[in-house]
């Protein structure tokens, strides 16, 4: 028999109301690719003549995503069931040349093109007006079961909702995979009604107003229940993916590829990984990344369109986002590689290393901390630690250009756009901003200045602030100045501490300076003001312990004319002895 023309019906419009959703299911990622994409691939897999898509729910974006030569996109603007979807396709179903029609639901994506061709030509072969791909499942959960007539028909698809005690314990289901009679199809497309428990246009009912006009509805049981699984919520999103990883995975190891952990390691479907190669756990190979033979991708490494060759090693928690590895590179620990990195045969791309399109020659090494974007390295060169190629000036991007056997200093900054030399060096820490000839030093950074002693004098300068403390030795105080006496309260302090003597009729004061550490022209001005004001009140103020820290202010400000200075503190009390004043601690009348 020939084979029969088909076309087929993807349906999928619907509001996917338990995923919970702003976009439509059809978009959600399943194993790297979108929903939708399974069943498109499975229909136009299969050779259907027509394929249609019934979008509604974000149509406009559903549309975006799929559109392809060979789709027609059919809008249903209310989703009132999986009926009322099949009506909305109604004129183009009347202009389509096949004479069977296969509707899917979209949400079942694991069915293959090759089952779909054994539905249309089991359907042909029967003379059915329908069948269904059916399976049976241990847990029928949510789908609609399979009533058989006597003599093996289907009688009914009775939906869950509505389904008695008796109907639920049914094991066959319903895939939501219906293969029609074309003719029939639209024949008896409007006795649908809304008239439920769900208030919706079933597409199931057909199979009973087929049987009441006495047309043959058949079933076409598969035996991979896998084939049929729906995807209504996140949790099923989250099995199926797991499913199909595992699955991948399996077929990964049975071409010689040791994936340590198969539960924990991501692979998409359309990912190629070559023998001996070994995957740790938590590996992801994302989208249409290929890996060569015996590389080793270590634990926590993502490649996301990623190409390499053979004997490469990622190792741990790096991430290589459409980019390219030639064969004995060696990658991380954490590097990135993106947007077009070139990475040639031998190169090395060490920890925390960002690769942005930009090409690394073979042989070459920027192992530790280094920023490379928009450049291009040639041959046996190496990046020295913490280098940056500066590609960004705020307006654009500009190309850095390494020639071969380069040596770039730790820690430059190559200022974009720069080209350094075949054979040339560069300083450690240099910014680089000319190019540099082959065969040259570049030393682009300051001069070293060395200040000796710097820090000791730094701490000088930072002494405690001003101290005040005041003793007797017999009728002179004796105060001791210690710290920064300076403008403000140091001064105040200090003029406080003077006038509280002589008012507390103690007006022979001698002030030591042994621990002054620094001295401005307010606290010099106060010194010379102590002096006035006691001997005005008849007293005097002298001052001893005048040290190296304050002596040169003393004198700048001439000072040292006017203040009256001793050498040390004995000599300046005895200087107040005679006429009437004692030194000794007990004043000479006190009994
Ligand atoms: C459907 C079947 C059920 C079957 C199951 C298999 C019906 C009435 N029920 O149930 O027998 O066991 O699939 O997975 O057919 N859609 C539209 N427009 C609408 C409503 C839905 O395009 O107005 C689309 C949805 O986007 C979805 C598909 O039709 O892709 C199925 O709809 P869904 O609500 O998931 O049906 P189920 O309850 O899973
Ligand atoms: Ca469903």
């Amino acid at each position: 028999m020939a084979e029969q023309g088909f076309s087929v019906v993807i349906l999928a419009a619907g509001k996917a109301t338990r995923f919970k959703s702003e976009h439509s299911k059809m978009l959600h990622q399943l194993a790297g690719r979108p929903l939708g994409e399974y069943l498109l691939r499975t229909a136009f897999g299969a050779k259907a003549e027509r394929v249609y898509m019934v979008i509604g729910h974000e149509g406009a974006e559903v549309r975006k995503a799929f559109a392809r030569p060979g789709l027609t996109f059919i809008e249903q603007k209310e989703q009132l069931g999986t009926g009322h979807a099949v009506k909305a396709a109604r004129v183009e179903l009347a202009r389509c040349p096949s004479p069977t029609v296969v509707v899917l639901v979209g949400d079942a994506p694991l069915h293959p093109a090759e089952s779909l061709r054994k539905l249309v030509a089991t359907h042909a072969k029967t003379r059915a007006v329908l069948t269904v791909l059916t399976t049976h499942l241990d847990n029928p959960h949510g789908y609609g079961r399979i009533v058989r007539a006597r003599g093996g028909r289907v009688r009914a698809i009775v939906e869950e909702k509505v389904a008695t005690p008796a109907q639920r314990k049914i094991r066959e289901i319903n895939s939501g995979i219906l293969c029609f009679s074309r003719e029939k199809l639209l024949a008896h497309l409007d006795e649908i009604t809304d008239r439920n428990a769900q208030k919706e246009f079933l597409l199931t009912d057909l199979v009973d107003i087929f049987n009441r006009h006495r047309l043959k509805v058949m079933a076409f049981p598969v035996a991979d229940a896998h084939e049929v699984l729906g995807i209504n919520d996140r949790a099923e999103l989250a099995q199926i993916e797991k499913l199909l990883r595992l699955r991948k995975a399996e077929a990964l190891m049975r071409e010689g590829v040791t994936i340590v952990d198969p539960e924990v390691t991501y692979l998409d479907e359309d990912v190629e990984v070559g023998r001996d190669t070994v995957l740790e756990p938590g590996v992801s190979l994302r989208g249409r990344t290929r890996v060569g033979s015996a590389c080793w991708i270590q634990q926590y490494s993502t490649l996301q369109d990623a190409v390499l060759g053979d004997r490469v090693t990622v190792r741990t928690h790096s991430l290589i986002v459409n980019s390219q590895a030639g064969s004995d590179v060696v990658i991380g620990p954490f590097a990135h590689l993106r947007d077009g990195a070139v990475i040639e045969p031998t190169a090395r791309i060490g920890n925390f290393v960002e690769v942005k399109k930009s090409r690394v020659g073979r042989g070459t090494k920027a192992l530790h901390l280094t920023y490379l974007g928009d450049a291009t390295l040639g041959e046996r060169t190496n990046i020295g630690a913490g280098t940056v190629t500066c590609n960004y000036d705020g307006k654009t991007k500009n190309p850095t250009v390494v020639e071969d056997e380069v040596f770039i200093g730790s820690g430059n900054m190559l200022v974009a756009p720069v080209r350094i030399g075949k054979g040339s060096y560069t300083a450690a820490g240099s910014t680089i901003t000319e190019d540099v000839p082959p065969e040259s030093l570049a030393i682009a950074r300051g001069k070293q200045v060395t200040k000796v002693g710097w820090a000791s004098q730094s701490k000088a300068v930072a002494p405690p602030r001003a101290t005040f403390t005041v003793r007797e030795v017999g009728a002179v105080t004796v105060c001791e100045v210690g710290g920064r006496l300076t403008m403000g309260e140091p001064v105040e302090l200090f003029r406080n501490t003077i006038h509280a003597q002589m008012d507390s009729g103690r007006a022979l004061i001698l002030v030591n300076l042994a621990k002054l550490m620094y001295i401005d022209s307010a606290g010099l001005g106060e010194l010379a003001k102590a002096q006035m004001a006691a001997q005005k009140a008849g007293g005097r103020v002298k001052f001893c312990g005048v040290n190296d820290r304050v002596l040169p202010q003393i004198r700048a400000a001439k000072l040292d004319r006017v203040l009256e200075i001793f050498s040390d503190e004995s000599a300046a009390l005895a200087s107040f002895e005679g006429r009437g004043v004692s030194l000794d601690s007990a004043p000479e009348n006190a009994q």
